[in-house]
């Protein structure tokens, strides 16, 4: 969507906050040997405590509040009775309406003790996002996004996950722009406008560019022994620079 009027402003601010403040907590709730279920029963909890309503249920009949990817798992992974272990990478992708307005937040979390190639993922994956939204201006060609959270993860010795990419939200969880790819497509002439929404999500990877669908239909696979990281803002452009919907 495009912002028109402040009540859209308020509107994703304060579904922005919900998903924000839902993410947070659930974040610091992570320990050893809780399962994903009782996470994402937590950010069930907390997201009607909000008055808001999970995004993927409500647009896709997702069999889960949020989405909870563990280890070789890249993206919406199903909540279940699998437990959280030490030296696990757990994705929490938290997305949800308030009122007409979405927004929609990710973050990448370590078991400790971490490996320090996983720490080294997390902080370029983070690098690539504050590197794209930094390009994010109105009149900027959209495939600038991809170029700079590709080049971050090259610098850093990481792939992206090409089949994965930001988009534009708002009125519903996904909207145009549709598709926003994790990698530079100079055939890409699509620009950014004052007042759009979209996100901004870099998936970086270990190694493996490509995921697949598991059988349950739902979760997408980086590849064995594959380790990927995403972190995700919901954001309006603005002349001044992206305004954040989604800082908890
Ligand atoms: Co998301
Ligand atoms: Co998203």
């Amino acid at each position: 969507m495009k912002v028109t009027r402040a009540q859209d402003l308020e509107g994703l601010r304060a579904a922005g906050r919900a998903v924000a403040q839902t993410l947070a907590a659930m974040g610091a709730a992570l320990t050893p040997g809780m399962t994903t279920a009782e996470l994402d029963a937590l950010g069930a909890k907390l997201l009607a405590e909000h008055g808001a309503r999970s995004a993927p249920q409500r647009d896709y009949r997702f069999p889960g509040a949020t989405c909870i990817s563990l280890n070789e798992e890249a993206a919406h992974g199903i909540p279940g009775p699998r437990t959280l272990a030490p030296g696990d990478i757990v994705n929490i992708d938290v997305s949800a309406e308030l009122d007409g307005y979405y927004g929609d937040t990710g973050a990448t979390f370590l078991v400790p003790p971490a490996a320090s190639a996983h720490e080294a993922l997390l902080a370029a994956t983070q690098a690539a996002l504050e590197a794209a939204m930094a390009v994010a201006q109105p009149g900027a060609l959209i495939n600038e996004i991809g170029r700079a959270i590709e080049s971050t993860a090259r610098a850093a010795g990481f792939t992206t996950l090409r089949d994965l990419g930001s988009h534009g939200v708002g009125r519903k969880l996904h909207e145009a722009p549709r598709f926003i790819p994790n990698f530079f497509d100079p055939t890409d002439r699509r620009r950014l406008a004052e007042g759009m929404v979209i996100t901004i999500e870099p998936f970086l990877s270990l190694a493996s560019e490509r995921c697949t669908t598991a059988d349950d239909g739902w979760t997408l696979l980086s590849g064995p022994g594959n380790r990927s990281a995403q972190f995700e803002h919901t954001l309006v452009i603005t002349a001044g620079g992206p305004e954040v919907m989604t800082r908890p």
